[in-house]
């Protein structure tokens, strides 16, 4: 259940099971609330740590005022998906690869929130940083860049994917600054009408202050990772769904029905038919707890001396929370290597929360943009499986192995979409 590694010098421990990872992260939730300084996040952020908590404040800050995750915040969702189905419906008929048409309409409602404006799915330069960040997700977990947190030096070596990873990042990093400053050209102080605007009103605010990390690098870093946190996973659940989908035609019927019936063939999806929609619900659940979208989770580290299960765990351990492990706890979960919906549906159909689903982790740095991903992952679901049948060409059924990375996403697959 807990066992601990030594990464190349990076006292590491590894959490099992939902009962350990839930005692750290919840009964112990200050002392394993902190950030691993590793040499990748230090030379990509210069800060030493990925994820800071100061941006994360003014993020919640700015979720907050402007309704994100609240119900008021759906009619911009469902703006984009308009969008998004007219997308798909110029290529209908054909057989094609969803992929970037899905990405492109998730990212645009993360691109909403932090920059105020939304990217067209012809606009390829942004495209090509998306691809640019989803490599890297891919790469951050490489034998190579594992190798490069251990012995920073090997960052001399000309070769190796951690350098095709700093090559990536430079590019995006230039592109960021450049999207940032457009962004902030018509910006009134106070009135933030973005993430960008906000940020740069608190660095106003802490201009006095030397120990303020506000700063025009910090936030390009603070947006990157915004970005890739926002688009990155719920593009990969919504990916899984349609594979899914496509996989089992019967669950996929079933979920068509129930569309019918709540929102009508021809009905405008909403957050409200959620509830009333509990096989769909449950569907949703199963591909979350099944995909296992950030298996490792994003790496802990305790900020001060602990002890779990009479293990002594010293402050500055990184630990790792291995969601995949939960999820497939059969303590919890009944053949669990099984696709499986109804395990969340009660004897009368409704339908049933699980204590050990966590794809969103737990604790005090549990997923900020839990909500968005809800509501997005609900209404970009049910919009497409209400208006066309997903099937495999020729009924070749794509290989289902995850590419791994700190995501765990699909293989590229093709897809057909008719018109129901
Ligand atoms: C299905 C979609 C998503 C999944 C499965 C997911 C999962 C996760 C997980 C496992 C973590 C790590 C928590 C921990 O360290 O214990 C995390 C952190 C985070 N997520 Fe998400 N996430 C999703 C969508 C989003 C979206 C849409 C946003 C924002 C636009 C977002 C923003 C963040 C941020 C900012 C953090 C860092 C929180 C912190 O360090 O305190 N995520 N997410």
């Amino acid at each position: 259940k807990i066992f601990s590694l030594d990464l190349g010098g990076i006292s590491t421990v590894v959490l099992n099971g939902y009962d350990v990872v839930k005692e750290c992260l919840v009964h112990q939730s200050e002392i394993f609330a902190d950030r691993p300084c590793l040499p990748l996040f230090k030379k990509m952020t210069k800060m030493g740590v990925s994820i800071q908590t100061k941006y994360l404040r003014t993020f919640r800050l700015h979720f907050n005022h402007t309704g994100v995750g609240r119900t008021c915040f759906t009619f911009k969702i469902l703006k984009e998906i308009m969008k998004m189905k007219d997308g798909v419906n110029r290529i209908i008929f054909g057989v094609f690869v969803l992929l970037g048409l899905i990405t492109n309409a998730v990212s645009n409602i993360t691109n909403l929130i932090i920059f105020g404006e939304r990217f067209t799915y012809e606009d390829t330069d942004f495209q090509h940083m998306i691809e640019l960040f989803s490599e890297n997700v891919e790469l951050a977990a490489s034998a190579s860049v594992f190798l490069y947190n251990a012995f920073p030096w090997i960052g001399l070596l000309p070769f190796g994917k951690h350098q095709q990873l700093f090559r990536n990042a430079a590019v995006v990093y230039d592109f960021l600054s450049r999207l940032i400053e457009k962004a902030s050209l018509n910006r009134k102080p106070q009135l933030p009408q973005h993430f960008v605007d906000a940020y740069l009103d608190e660095m106003d605010q802490g201009k006095n202050d030397p120990s303020s990390t506000f700063s025009k690098e910090n936030l390009i870093f603070s947006v990157g990772e915004l970005i890739i946190a926002g688009t990155e996973t719920t593009t990969n659940v919504l990916r899984w769904a349609i594979l899914f989908m496509a996989l089992y035609p019967n669950i996929q019927g079933q979920v068509q029905k129930e569309i019918d019936l709540i929102m009508g063939p021809n009905g405008k999806p909403s957050w409200d038919h959620k509830c009333k929609m509990p096989y769909t619900e449950a569907v949703l659940h199963e591909v979350l707890r099944f995909c296992n979208i950030v298996p490792l989770g994003i790496f802990h580290a305790t900020s001060e001396d602990a002890v779990v299960r009479g293990y002594s765990i010293p402050k500055g351990t990184t630990v790792i929370t291995n969601l995949y492990s939960v999820h497939f706890d059969e303590k919890y979960w009944r053949d669990p290597e099984i696709f499986y919906p109804e395990r969340f549906l009660d004897s009368n159909g409704y339908f049933s929360k699980k204590e050990a689903l966590v794809p969103f982790s737990l604790g005090r740095r549990h997923c900020l943009g839990e909500q968005l991903a809800r509501m997005e992952m609900f209404l970009f679901f049910t919009a497409l499986l209400q208006r066309f049948h997903l099937h495999f060409p020729h009924e070749l059924v794509p290989d289902l192995k995850p590419r791994l990375g700190m995501t765990l996403q699909p293989q590229p697959f093709l897809i057909c979409v008719e018109r129901r």
